[in-house]
């Protein structure tokens, strides 16, 4: 019997590939940077399965060009590079990585908190650039995290993990999602949250209600001292809105880890608006959680080849419906 093929588009921290190697022929794309979207199509054309990431666009076209498809494996828990709805209609079950990478979100999304809120970076570079004569009484004042009112906009697992932190923070934390949650907070709607919040921050996945959620109208909602953090996706929030928010002052600071296209063009006017920290989307990037996130991806696929349910699958309908495959 031949071995499955699986096409994995990126080499991934820790031993997860080996593991496939015992299964399937690994076809690895080595290059550091993301396959072009031909070369995706090509690749996977011939693959059993693939494992791909948050930088690989799996569309309707690369699937009516995948015929041998059997299951498809996000190394990431969002999912928005993927074309589900047109995976479910070919009976494919999409995996993704939920869980894992929470409190490594959380932690990123604290880090940025408090870089924008205290200007640590500004700080930083002052240092480095020789500027730093004498302590100042008013030198590089910022904004307290403590005490504050955080609103955390979307209230799943990594939302949840920011309010715990913050709690240890002594703030005060309201909340606005779809649907209530089961947590001790105040859920309020997201106009009252932006009013309200001396911190704003984002985990809602993109979708095509969130996608520019935070506009130049929901930005003019917020207080001119507050502080806007976005670690879920980066059209969330309408970039250009944001950057002539901070040009004039209308919030106080932002801390991003998305962009709206990463990486961001350098051309980009975010890049020059003051009082922003912006990362290369590093939310879930510790060792331990990106070896996670890829033993994740590979169990997915493994059960996707043996025509087993993925124990992480965006799409359970995939099994239900009459589309799907004998797999
Ligand atoms: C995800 O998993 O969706 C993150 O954006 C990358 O870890």
């Amino acid at each position: 019997m031949t071995s499955p093929r699986v096409f994995v588009t990126r080499r991934l921290p820790g031993d997860a590939v080996e593991r496939l190697r015992a299964t399937a022929e690994v076809d690895l794309w080595e290059g550091d940077l993301p396959p072009p979207h031909d070369a995706l199509v090509a690749r996977t054309s011939g693959a059993d399965g693939l494992i791909c990431l948050l930088t690989d666009t799996v569309d309707a076209a690369l699937l009516a060009a995948s015929l041998r498809l059997r299951v498809i494996s996000n190394v990431a828990v969002g999912y928005d590079n993927i074309d589900v709805a047109a995976a479910t209609a070919r009976g494919i079950p999409v995996g993704n990585t939920p869980g894992v990478l929470t409190e490594t979100t959380a932690d990123l999304a604290f880090a940025l908190i408090l870089a924008a809120a205290r200007r640590i970076v500004e700080a930083e570079r002052f240092v480095r650039d020789g500027r730093w004569r004498t302590w100042d009484p008013n030198l590089l004042l910022g904004y307290d995290a403590h005490g504050a009112t955080i609103g955390i906009v979307g209230m799943g697992k990594i939302g949840r993990a920011v309010a715990r932190r913050a709690e240890g923070f002594g703030m005060r934390i309201i909340y606005a999602s779809r649907a209530p949650a089961d947590v001790p907070y105040e859920r309020v709607p997201l106009d009252e949250l932006l009013a309200r919040a001396d911190v704003v921050t984002l985990h809602v996945p993109l979708t095509a209600e969130t996608r520019h959620m935070i506009d130049a109208a929901t930005l003019a909602r917020m207080k001119r001292t507050a502080v806007l953090v976005n670690t879920a996706r980066g059209p969330v929030v309408d970039q250009a809105a944001l950057a002539r928010a901070l040009e004039e002052g209308r919030i106080a600071a932002a801390g991003v880890d998305v962009t709206e296209v990463e990486p961001i063009p350098p051309d980009d006017p975010l890049l020059r608006a003051p009082n922003v920290v912006i990362l290369p989307h590093i939310g879930s990037a510790s060792h331990a959680t990106r070896e996670r996130m890829a033993a994740m991806a590979v169990d997915n696929c493994l059960a996707g080849l043996r025509g087993e349910r993925l124990p992480n699958c965006v799409n359970p309908e995939v099994y239900d419906t009459a589309a799907a495959r004998e797999i």
